[in-house]
């Protein structure tokens, strides 16, 4: 069943839209991404280039998890106007690059314009309107299959993080998955149940927990609470008391490894607000086997986020698995060991870990050990899945650089302002003409409100650009600075479009604000 909430619309309209599933393949790495499929038909999509993430480079895990998809889909070769071979120019190479990596393949040009799914971004654009966020339902189950498969042959539990996007629907369909959460707020707690997630299934980190979302948390019976110090413990215990419960815990220890990420997003170094020092959980684990209110359950690292260095992960976990020796040598049982999130995503050219190389080394670290392992990705799951999608309104060139200004904003994606980060940029109807390099940027009254810089694109107003690998850190990080109303949400099913959360209206922008009497 459907997410309730969520509008439904066919865009059978589309003839062209509807009838590509028989004219396109999915390539054999795609395969792997729609093994969540069950039971459907393998989801219409131009289809990746070859070295497509979820085509895992190799060893036995990788070819477990590649027969796990296989069998559901037709064979298929590379299609015909897979991303890469728009009609035109530069744009052309920019999403070549894009394509060859995970989950970008439920993007594709088809007769020189840009599709999701099996839906032209131009005809989202005409229903619904610019800014927008679109997402690929397939992309983004393809995702957890792609990582979820790489464990499959462990005791584990992915708990999404989902911090990167809370959109109901996105919870939804991760939750109809198997997924379960990684929550950091009361806010997180009531959506991930609103959207049908587990309470058995939901971790809660976060540094300022309060009693309240303590007490909601208990109320629901989730799995664990990463508690990130000892007074938060303190309180944990108080609460639980409060309403005659045991509180499941583990603590979330600061392994001091360096993720080498951005600083804003490092959070596994000593110098961190996060966790609890990594020599001092040995008695913190003692003081808290010894409360009345508060069950060990496990034991939880986070280093950062955009990790794309696997040695980075490996120090972590040996460090963790370690610890968790010693803690046991206390006679504290360990149900679980959590390692965390922050598996990166291509956006550029970044080397990032494969989910399979993940899973194997964390194979080895782990031994003969046999607690549960729980992990938090939430970038890799819907990162890629997701799509900002833009109108060019004026080309301003200037004097010493080229404007093109847009109508979506810091406000609505604000990574590139905030950690200098670059997202890929596709013209949804490529043109031939010569490219010129642009700065795009939008309407809001700073000078950092960019969306990408120095971008060789064919240009006119009135055009539409796809800034992708926006699903993660999108929509959630988005405001209403300048009184810019909230971009809407839709999530492309085939040839299906859902609209999941509608624009912002102007008369919400101050719904809850009142004058003095
Ligand atoms: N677990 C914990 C405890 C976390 O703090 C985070 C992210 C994750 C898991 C998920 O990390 P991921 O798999 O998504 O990398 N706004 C930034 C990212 C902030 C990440 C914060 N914590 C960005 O746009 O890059």
């Amino acid at each position: 069943m459907r997410h309730q909430g969520a509008a439904e619309a066919r865009t059978g309209d589309n003839a062209a839209a509807v009838d590509i599933d028989a004219r396109h393949e999915l390539a054999d790495a795609d395969r792997n991404l729609r093994s969540g499929r069950a039971g459907k038909q393998a989801v219409s999509a131009a289809g990746p280039p070859q070295g497509a993430i979820g085509s895992p480079s190799g060893g036995s895990a990788a070819t477990t998890g590649a027969s796990v998809g296989a069998q559901q889909h037709r064979a298929a070769g590379p299609p015909q106007g897979a991303i890469g071979s728009p009609s035109g120019g530069s744009a052309a190479a920019t999403a070549a690059s894009v394509g060859a990596q995970q989950n970008a393949s439920a993007f594709g040009y088809v007769d020189g314009e840009l599709r999701v799914e099996a839906v032209p971004f131009a005809q989202i654009a005409a229903r619904f309107g610019t800014p927008c966020y679109v997402y690929s339902r397939a992309a983004l189950e393809g995702a957890f299959r792609n990582f979820d498969a790489a464990f499959a042959d462990l005791p584990h539990l992915v708990c999404y993080a989902m911090k990167a996007n809370s959109n109901l629907a996105v919870l939804n369909l991760l939750a109809r998955a198997g997924s379960g959460f990684d929550i950091v707020s009361g806010g997180e707690l009531a959506r991930a149940l609103a959207a049908g997630g587990d309470p058995a299934k939901i971790v809660f980190s976060g540094v300022g927990k309060t009693a309240e979302e303590m007490e909601a948390a208990l109320a629901a019976g989730i799995l664990c609470f990463n508690v990130e110090s000892e007074a938060e413990l303190g309180l944990l215990d108080t609460v639980a008391a409060k309403v005659g419960k045991v509180a499941p815990v583990s603590f979330r220890v600061n392994p001091d490894v360096d993720p080498r990420t951005h600083p804003y997003i490092s959070t596994g170094l000593k110098e961190s607000k996060f966790g609890i020092a990594y020599a001092d959980a040995p008695a913190l684990y003692r003081r808290a086997s010894a409360l009345p209110h508060v069950g060990v359950h496990g034991i939880d690292c986070h280093i950062g986020s955009q990790v794309t260095d696997l040695s980075a992960y490996i120090e972590a976990a040996e460090k963790m698995f370690d610890l968790a020796d010693r803690i046991e040598a206390d006679g504290i049982a360990l149900a679980h060991i959590d390692l965390g999130g922050g598996l990166g995503i291509r956006y550029r050219d970044e080397e990032t870990i494969d989910p399979y190389e993940y899973a194997l080394a964390v194979r080895r670290a782990r031994g003969a050990r046999t607690h549960r392992l729980l992990f938090e990705p939430g970038r890799f799951l819907i990162g890629h899945a997701g799509v900002l999608l833009t109108r060019v309104l004026y080309l301003k060139p200037g004097e010493t650089r080229d404007f093109a200004i847009v109508d979506a904003a810091m406000n609505d994606l604000i990574r590139p302002a905030l950690y200098a980060a670059w997202h890929p940029v596709d013209p949804v109807r490529p043109r031939s003409d010569p490219p010129r390099r642009w700065q795009l940027v939008g309407p809001v009254c700073e000078s950092g409100d960019f969306l990408a810089q120095d971008r060789d694109l064919a240009l006119v107003a009135g055009d539409l650009l796809a800034v992708r690998a926006a699903g993660a850190y999108g929509f959630v990080m988005s405001s209403n600075y300048n009184s810019r109303p909230r971009a809407c949400e839709v999530i492309v099913d085939g040839d299906r479009v859902h609209l999941v959360r509608p624009r912002e209206t102007l008369a919400d922008l101050f719904a809850r604000e009142t004058t003095l009497r």
